[in-house]
């Protein structure tokens, strides 16, 4: 009777204003779904990333969440929108000066209209804008296991500034620290993502793959340009790249300089946030840390700091982008109105399908498949067989990493997994693929971070699993190891048993279940329409398994 008399609170999250856009839904503290728009609309990121976008919500994913948690638009007691109009730079005198920021401000603070449009039955009167750095470090500091850390959030940018460390004690935060722009450490990644031939607020995670091929040969000059400040802030200006290696067009040929540039960048980003989280540990003798924001999705660096860095502890929020922002933003606003909020327990926030659902789906697909006494042994079969599973499991991942709901599985033995799995994705090759294992198995074959439920760090490979391990060991010596709790993942873990049992080595090549360019697959349509046009052996959905006629031939090894 308690809990049905309890007054209950509805909190919506959105992001909307840079990319990623996303929704999610809190209730009474605790996280009832959270997803990002791309998921929905098949469009890469979501949206555009320029300011007249910005009147763009997360339609179809905040609608999802609503329905997903049974709550109607009207029922809700706050929509938490992460970003803060009266923060933003000061409007131009027309609306195409500061590069269209006042296009911007001007469509966030018509955001609850634009709501209005898209949610029918709310009330504009309940929309309550977060500052976006704070709803990043909600992200981590409420959604995180720890009551108490030290917070960084580092992004390219939020309204005026790029950066915010601060200390949260029982969900109370308080900002130590900001870095307004034009300073940005994200902001400067980006400029190098596009020098280097990328898309910028995309594929800043291939530039740290390029960086482990070169060396870091012009770090004092890139270190006069970003650097800590002594007192818990950076300078991060422009930097003409140009004056060490001409920039690459799209899909041109990559010189030494690119990966010299890259490696060079990388290790000033690492030494300066290295040396923020010596400040910020020196400032609060907090034992925890935990990142957000868009250059926390830099495992390297992460990595660096845990290793290197004073702190006991150190958390990621999986969906440190902005997409995080959502659930960040949501997650503030139920603390702030007196909600004791729960962390999360899992990145799986997104939709799922009953095996009823997915059984109907593939007889309207009029494609053959069947029901094998325990789809995990199934999926494992095929992946000792040398063939890649496409694996989709139960509810879709927050954030840009896939964690064994939807992920292609192959056999991590064999070097040329990585070439045939970049191309049946549509990937560069020097782009690494990583391993997925039990989380008590892991110390035997990786040094780094454990737990690592969410691939948020690289480990170092022992040398007597090299071989073994070879399709997800990079140039370097390292992995991206994702470790699997039993008790969170039970069907995960039972795959990685069987493949265990049939090769020796428990441990799958885990990549997105996608093609390059796509979104991550979320329905069961969308699966169907991957399993159809790229070469993938099986593909085990819910509890059946649809299996190509015959498997690639492979050469024996
Ligand atoms: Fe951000």
């Amino acid at each position: 009777m308690l809990t049905e008399n309890r007054f209950r609170m509805r909190i919506l999250g959105m992001n909307a204003v840079f990319h990623d856009p996303a929704a999610a839904l809190v209730v009474d503290g605790r996280i009832v779904a959270a997803a990002e728009e791309e998921r929905f609309s098949r469009r890469k990121h979501g949206k555009v990333c320029v300011p007249f976008s910005t009147w763009e919500l997360p339609e179809e994913s905040a609608r999802w969440c609503l329905a997903y948690g049974g709550v109607a638009p009207e029922e809700l007691d706050a929509i938490a929108y992460s970003y803060d109009p009266d923060l933003a730079p000061p409007d131009g005198h027309a609306l195409h000066d500061n590069e269209y920021e006042a296009l911007r401000t001007y469509f966030v603070r018509r955001a609850p209209g634009f709501m209005a449009t898209a949610l029918p039955g709310f009330d504009r009167a309940k929309v309550r804008y977060v500052p976006h750095h704070v709803a990043h470090a909600a992200s981590a500091y409420l959604a995180g296991p720890y009551r108490d850390c030290a917070v960084i959030v580092m992004d390219g940018r939020g309204e005026a500034t790029s950066y915010l460390a601060g200390i949260a004690r029982d969900g109370e935060f308080e900002v130590l620290r900001r870095v307004a722009l034009p300073h940005s450490l994200g902001l400067r990644y980006e400029e190098l993502t596009m020098h280097v031939g990328f898309l910028r607020s995309s594929d800043e995670y291939k530039v740290m793959a390029l960086a482990s091929y070169g060396r870091p040969r012009w770090l004092a000059e890139i270190r006069a340009h970003m650097h800590h400040d002594g007192d818990g802030g950076f300078v991060a200006l422009p930097i003409d790249f140009s004056q060490f290696v001409a920039e690459r067009s799209a899909g041109g040929a990559f010189e030494d300089g690119h990966a010299d540039l890259a490696a060079s960048v990388q290790a000033a980003l690492q030494e300066t946030i290295l040396e923020i989280a010596v400040w910020l540990q020196a400032r609060t003798g907090a034992r925890a840390l935990v990142l957000a924001g868009g250059v926390a999705l830099n495992v390297v660096a992460n990595s660096y700091v845990a290793e290197r860095g004073p702190f006991a502890d150190l958390w990621v929020q999986p969906a440190a982008g902005d997409a995080g922002t959502a659930l960040g933003a949501a997650l503030y606003v139920a603390h702030s109105m007196g909600d004791e909020v729960e962390p999360m327990r899992s990145a799986a926030l997104g939709r799922e399908w009953t095996d009823d659902e997915i059984r109907k789906a593939l007889d309207t697909a009029n494609v053959a498949y069947s029901r094998p006494p325990d789809i995990a042994a199934a999926a494992a079969g095929v992946i000792a067989r040398d063939g890649i599973v496409a694996w989709f499991q139960g509810r879709s991942e927050y954030g840009p990493r896939a964690l064994g709901h939807r992920s292609l599985f192959a056999n991590p033995r064999r070097a040329d997994t990585l070439r045939r799995l970049n191309d049946v994705k549509g990937r560069e090759q020097f782009r690494p693929v990583a391993p997925m294992t039990l989380l008590e198995r892991a110390p035997a074959m990786f040094d780094g971070p454990f737990p690592s439920p969410y691939m948020l760090f690289v480990h170092n490979v022992h040398d007597a699993w090299k071989e073994r391990l070879a399709a997800v060991v990079h140039v370097d010596g390292t992995a991206r190891v994702q470790t699997v709790d039993r008790a969170d993942e039970p069907l995960v873990a039972r795959m990685l048993d069987e493949v265990g049992r049939r090769t020796g080595v428990p441990v799958v090549v885990n990549t997105s279940l996608n093609t390059a360019g796509r979104p991550m697959v979320d329905s069961p349509r969308d699966a169907l329409e991957c399993f159809g046009s790229a070469p993938v052996d099986a593909l085990a959905i819910g509890p059946f398994l649809l299996e190509r006629p015959a498997l690639r031939a492979v050469a024996p090894l």
